[in-house]
């Protein structure tokens, strides 16, 4: 019997590439989003790789009456929970608009999620749980830079800006679910995705101007915009451009299988165990949250600056990239990345798209489209 999972889909269309992930690997999914941000043509798309469309549900989380008749019609062995806005600048400008899509949202599903004895979930974190990390790194005495990363059991605080904190806060609830009410949560921080599905049939496609670094270069290079701008340059690496991890979505969604593999194993021991039906939550009997609560990183563990990403589309497209360092952003940070050796160890999770590969995926979609 196939499981069946629900995949709530927003913003970010990581969850497609992981509906077709997922449907591959045998497993059931069935989404929910109000396609306020986004487009139902994805479908068409999903169709176009699977040979079907999967089960769609045009519902706003905050819909708990109809998001109530999903649950009514499945019986979910697992949540996956994509759905949320992640424009940092953006909850800086609308900081309720993120509280609310973000925390109430998210509350309602895991309400009706208890309702139904849906206790099993993969939340899709963020590395912006993380303490901010210093704006210039620290030498180690002889000039080198010390690579400076996160390992999950840092601490996370001073959410500096609503996108942060709906993040943090989240993993607060999840955690306290997991402690209280028997959730098993896999909870995955990761920071920049990029993509394009091999198959070019799916791919990060804003309306209007990019938020994100690779879109917006992509879109400089079929000359629907000008020039990139390169918010500053006052950091510390080869070319003084800023830093990020960027992580292909094609990984990115094998580590949410291996993560579901990992926590999916543990629920068997639990149910053989009889410890998922343990008269007391585990708060009272001192059981290792780890069974309940689990955090990676996925992430490639490389560098790469702004210019780095720029130089290398130019050579993966041959086009050359016109650009301009302006302004720094408001609530950007120089340096984003974290230790990907947990989940290497523990999901064999490690990431094996180059970023040349998924700068000529993405470039065939773009360029296709011209
Ligand atoms: C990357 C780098 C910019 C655009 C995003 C999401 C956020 C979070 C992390 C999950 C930065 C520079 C960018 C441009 C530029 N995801 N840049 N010119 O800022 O890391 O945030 O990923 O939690 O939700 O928004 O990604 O792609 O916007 O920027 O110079 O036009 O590129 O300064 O150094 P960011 P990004």
């Amino acid at each position: 019997m196939k499981k069946t999972l629900l995949i709530t889909w927003w913003t970010w269309y990581i969850w497609s590439h992981a509906v077709v992930a997922f449907e591959e690997a045998w497993y059931k999914t069935v989404i929910v989003d109000n396609l306020v941000n986004s487009s139902i043509n994805t479908l068409i798309w999903i169709e176009k790789i699977l040979g079907y469309k999967p089960d769609f549900f045009e519902v706003d989380l905050r819909n708990n009456e109809k998001l109530d008749e999903v649950f009514k019609k499945y019986n979910f062995d697992w949540v996956i929970h994509f759905a949320w806005l992640k424009a940092v600048w953006e909850s800086c400008n609308y900081p309720l608009k993120y509280h609310d899509n973000n925390l109430v949202w998210s509350i309602r599903l895991f309400e009706l999620m208890e309702k139904y004895g849906v206790k099993n979930i993969i939340f899709s974190s963020s590395a912006t749980v993380y303490k901010p990390s210093p704006l210039t790194p620290l030498p180690d005495g002889e000039g080198n830079i010390i690579k400076l990363w996160y390992t999950e059991t840092d601490l996370t605080w001073d959410c500096s800006n609503p996108y942060w904190t709906t993040k943090f806060v989240l993993e607060q609830i999840l955690r306290d679910l997991a402690i209280h009410s028997w959730f098993n949560v896999m909870n995955l921080r990761y920071f920049n995705p990029i993509w394009a599905h091999e198959t070019w049939f799916l791919w990060e496609d804003p309306n209007g101007i990019p938020n994100n670094l690779l879109p917006y270069i992509m879109k400089v290079a079929t000359w629907d915009l000008p020039y990139l701008n390169i918010f500053w340059n006052d950091y510390k690496t080869i070319d003084w451009t800023w830093v990020r991890d960027y992580i292909d979505v094609n990984d990115l969604v094998e580590g949410h299988l291996f993560a579901y593999s990992k926590l999916d194993e543990r629920q068997k021991i639990k149910v053989e165990s009889n410890e998922q039906n343990h008269p007391t939550p585990l708060y009272k009997e001192g059981i290792n949250l780890k069974w309940a609560f689990e955090t990676y990183n996925l992430w490639t563990g490389k560098w790469v600056s702004v210019l780095e990403m720029v130089k290398t589309t130019e050579k993966v497209i041959w086009k050359e990239i016109p650009y301009k360092i302006v302004w720094r952003r408001e609530w950007d940070l120089a340096e984003v990345y974290c230790n990907p050796n947990k989940a290497y160890k523990e999901l064999w999770f490690k990431t094996k798209v180059s970023l040349e590969e998924s700068l000529s995926n993405s470039w065939k979609f773009y360029s296709s489209k011209n």
